[in-house]
């Protein structure tokens, strides 16, 4: 076989049936990515003969006798192809993980193509950015600027990895070749509900190539939460590495470890496993009532399980005032139930890694994940390590959205690597990620409300089932925040709440963006407008008169408000002005027929900016040899644009330019702790951490500077990459340079524990069509405003908001995992499932709001998660605005709409 590679020939024949780009990736392409292996996703596109195909549907010897272009071969002569440079200029990226394979697409269109970018791009899913700005770079839009030394803070300045983003040389977390290699593959549970009685392996080790079979008998006998929290009481104790009873389908069984994939699979197929077969329950309400199957019978309140007989791992229940009396008063009420599915985060890489144990006997997990510090203390309990003898860090991270605050495959790794003394690689497949990971908790929400006739708010109610599936990883966090600032954020003197997270035997629930409020703020923001219409008041009126302002109480039940979080600054006002504002402005006519129905909501939402009880973030910065800096951090770059953030308030602190700041971070072998990349943390508490260490090295700087000087340091100050000292100039590599002939090093540290908190605030706004005759919904403006404090970064601070409302709109149209009365994922595939593609997603406007925080690091506030809150309630009530009916399901797919509008409106409009 001779097939041409960017340039060279290879004769490398692939193995028999391999497909392409497994096949590029051992020849060491590893820009050639891996999101579904089935077609659906485009991330493994590469060209042959020019043309753009997804490597992964074609057999590796067809392209015998062609020249394939991989991203790598794309830059001709050291230069950029013009589309690589097109998505610098944009910052056309988050995580990355698309690029290579979005490029190679946007490089192979002709103009016509162009004029159609949905029909052109459909085969190439993003699910970060929203597609806005992969538009603008092909449409030549210059999104970056410059900065001069010192000002850096508040520009929007380019990641520092997109050079090698758009290169395919950025490394994540399977790109990596490793001598002597071993595979991992996990047999999975076909039961909701089984204890194994016996398993036998003897066929499987009888595989050649297979070197160890493992099964509960060979894990840790100890019990843990895949939920990775500072505090470990968050989450209840009620997960082994491989357990005896499977409680979901799709749980593991056993673990294979061979020589190759191939052998793996095969061994899994062969292991015999007997089970008895346990009574299931799927419906979380049937799992809460007496005489349901128990599903974790044998724990209880010692391992955190709030109510284990009756299958509730967490519930809250409080009342301030009288609700009941309140809704009896008021003048006008609405109650309604509402109810969210089961949607998936959809990273484009899935979860998985590596693990070996080094010549000093140190376990190394290199990971997919959010949280390396917090996997590195699990692992570390979990096989009776000391905390130095294991290391956890990642490179990039392909996407998490809170998918990987969880430890999933990082603990089968080190068990296959401790038992065989070899590396091992365990990377899920996309299906696996479906049936196996996390998703977000569905919810059925009630929701009552009463006001007077004023406007006032005089009753809030929630009563909430969350179902966690079979696992509590995050059950109880997910509720609390469900049911906190999504009615904090109203005054109301009567508030209550009932909340119960439930277990049932289907695959775990999990952290996802937003962390519950999506689907308490999709029933509470109903309610809010349907008293508003019955009152006749405007909804941003009615809002504006019951929203908290700066310094009213946070109040939800049954907790007082947590006394940590404060107003470092408060912008809900404005956001609801810049909506309000942007929603009047003439719009282009659209063309509709008499079937189409307009209509216009709103939904707010607050955020506290940082997880309640303990986040945090060490960092220390160090002046280098040729007067850069150095900076550590422990947190993760997964597209969150953490890496751009820091650099930018370390230079800014620091008086220099940002690419003056080398970047290490997510390495447990380097700096200090770091609870994890979650909750919007990243700029809010690791950011404030690197301000911290950054300018405590200014201090040590002016003071060293002083010493050689003998100028006062209240005289120093930095300026333009140096130190100026009464009439001296001193420049940073100088400085640099006489601290070493000192034999001294200038660094400095700093700490942030999250504490106080401050809260960020959004409005979104749509105006929508919906037919009347078949239950389409076209969305005609989009409009979101962000209270963010200062913002750091506005290009990707609006990429955040872009890419929050994309992923929200996906699931509040389109996406649902559907499981069927046997406990199984019918539709565990991209194309089943329906992601968002280009042609999807509407431009959404994006507004901030002029604050400046107190708390956050130099004004600044999180802004990453909160985006995607709103997107649901706002839309449903928009919805409702159009249609006159009250839709309180999601998603809104026209077969769903379709019977109430044909009640209303008669068959076919
Ligand atoms: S990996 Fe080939 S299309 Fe998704
Ligand atoms: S940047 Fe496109 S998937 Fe992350």
């Amino acid at each position: 076989m001779s097939i041409e590679i960017n340039g060279k020939d290879f004769a490398k024949a692939p193995q028999p049936g391999q497909c392409l780009r497994t096949f590029l990736r051992e020849l060491g392409h590893f820009g050639v990515k891996k999101g579904c292996d089935a077609g659906d996703c485009g991330a493994c596109t590469v060209l042959i003969d020019g043309e753009p195909v997804h490597s992964c549907l074609i057999p590796a010897f067809r392209a015998d006798g062609h020249t394939v272009t991989t991203i790598e071969g794309l830059a001709r002569n050291g230069e950029l192809h013009p589309m690589q440079q097109a998505f610098i200029d944009a910052q056309a990226f988050q995580c990355g993980f698309c690029t290579a394979g979005m490029i190679l697409t946007c490089a192979s269109l002709n103009q016509a193509q162009r004029q159609d970018l949905g029909h052109a791009l459909k085969g190439n899913i993003c699910r970060c950015t929203g597609y806005r700005a992969i538009e603008d770079a092909l449409n030549g839009h210059h999104n970056v600027e410059d900065a001069a030394p010192g000002t850096a803070f508040g520009r929007s300045l380019p990641a520092p990895a997109g050079p090698q983003v758009v290169r395919g040389a950025a490394r994540y977390t399977f790109d990596m070749a490793i001598e002597g290699l071993l595979h991992v593959k996990l047999l999975r549970s076909p039961h909701a509900h089984a204890r194994i009685t016996a398993i036998d392996k003897s066929a499987a080790l009888a595989v050649p190539g297979v070197h160890a079979v493992l099964s509960f008998e060979d894990a840790p006998d100890k019990l843990f939460s895949t939920a990775r929290h500072e505090q470990v009481w968050m989450d209840p104790d009620d997960t082994r590495v491989l357990d005896n009873v499977v409680r979901f389908i799709g749980q593991k069984v056993a673990a294979v470890v061979a020589e190759t994939e191939a052998a793996a699979e095969e061994g899994c197929r062969l292991i015999q496993v007997d089970y008895d077969i346990l009574p299931a329950v799927i419906d979380p309400a049937e799992a809460i009532a007496p005489g349901a199957p128990v599903i974790h019978a044998d724990k209880g309140r010692a391992h955190r399980l709030a109510n284990a007989p009756r299958n509730i791992v967490a519930e809250s229940h409080g009342e301030f005032g009288d609700v009941a009396a309140a809704l009896a008063a008021a003048a006008v009420t609405y109650e309604g139930t509402f109810t969210t599915q089961r949607v998936q985060h959809a990273a484009l890489e899935t979860h998985g890694g590596l693990a070996w144990i080094d010549p000093g006997g140190v376990l190394n997990v290199r990971s997919s994940t959010q949280t390396p510090f917090l996997t590195r203390r699990a692992l570390a309990d979990l096989f009776n390590l000391a905390p130095d003898k294991v290391r956890v860090y990642c490179e990039r991270v392909g996407g998490g959205f809170g998918g990987k605050q969880e430890m999933f495959v990082e603990d089968i790794l080190a068990l296959a690597a401790l038992k065989t003394g070899r590396p091992v690689k365990l990377e899920l497949t996309r299906e696996e990620q479906f049936i196996a990971t996390s998703t977000r908790h569905p919810m059925r929400v009630t929701v009552k409300a009463g006001a007077d006739k004023e406007g006032r708010l005089t009753a809030l109610q929630l009563d909430v089932l969350s179902n966690t599936g079979a696992y509590g990883n995050h059950a109880g966090p997910v509720m609390f925040h469900a049911c906190g600032e999504c009615i904090a954020v109203y005054n109301c003197e009567n508030k209550k709440v009932d909340a119960v997270a439930a277990y049932t035997n289907t695959l775990p629930a999990g952290a996802f963006r937003g962390y519950g409020l999506p689907q308490t703020l999709f029933a509470v923001e109903a309610a809010i407008d349907e008293l508003a219409r019955q009152l006749g008041i405007n909804p941003y009126e009615f809002r504006r008169r019951n929203i908290i302002k700066a310094g009213d109480p946070m109040l939800s039940p049954p907790g007082a408000e947590h006394s940590d979080v404060l107003y470092g600054s408060y912008g809900l006002d404005q956001c609801l002005d810049l909506v309000e504002r942007a929603m009047q402005a003439e719009a282009p006519k659209a063309e509709l027929s008499a079937d189409w129905l307009t209509g216009e909501g709103i939904a707010l939402t607050m955020i506290d900016t940082v997880p309640p009880d303990g986040h945090i973030a060490d960092a220390t910065i160090v002046l280098r040899e040729d007067g850069g800096f150095e900076l550590t951090v422990g947190t993760a770059e997964f597209g969150n644009g953490t890496s751009t953030v820091h650099r930018q308030i370390a230079a800014t602190a620091l008086a220099t330019t940002v690419d003056q700041i080398s970047l290490r971070q997510s390495d447990t072998a380097h700096g200090g702790h770091d609870t994890g990349a979650y909750g919007s943390t990243g700029t809010f508490v690791a950011g404030l951490a690197t301000q911290h260490a950054a300018e405590n090295l200014a201090s040590e700087l002016k003071a060293f500077a002083s010493g050689i000087s003998g100028i006062d340091a209240a005289s120093c100050r930095l300026e333009n990459d140096s130190l100026r000292c009464g009439t001296r100039t001193v420049s940073f590599a100088e400085l640099a340079k006489t601290a070493g002939e000192q034999g001294r090093a200038l660094s400095a540290s700093g700490t942030s524990e999250g504490t106080p908190r401050s809260v960020a605030f959004n409005v979104q706004g749509f105006r929508v069509a919906v037919n009347k005759g078949t239950g389409e919904i076209k969305i005609l403006k989009s409009v979101h405003a962000a209270d963010a404090g200062r913002v750091v970064n506005p290009m990707q601070c609006r990429g955040q908001v872009e890419g929050g409302v994309a992923q929200a709109l996906g699931a509040t149209l389109y996406e649902e995992m559907v499981i069927d009365s046997s406990g199984r994922v019918v539709n565990p595939k991209f194309r089943d499932y329906h992601l968002p593609s280009f042609a999807d997603i509407p431009r959404t406007e994006v507004y901030f709001a002029d604050t400046v925080d107190s708390i956050g690091p130099m004004g600044a506030k999180s802004m990453s998660e909160s985006p995607y809150n709103p997107v649901a309630a706002a839309l449903g009530n928009a919805i409702a605005d159009a249609t006159g009916i009250r839709f309180t399901s999601v998603p809104f797919k026209p077969d769903r709409l379709f019977s109430a509008l044909s009640e209303k409106f008669g068959g076919g409009g």
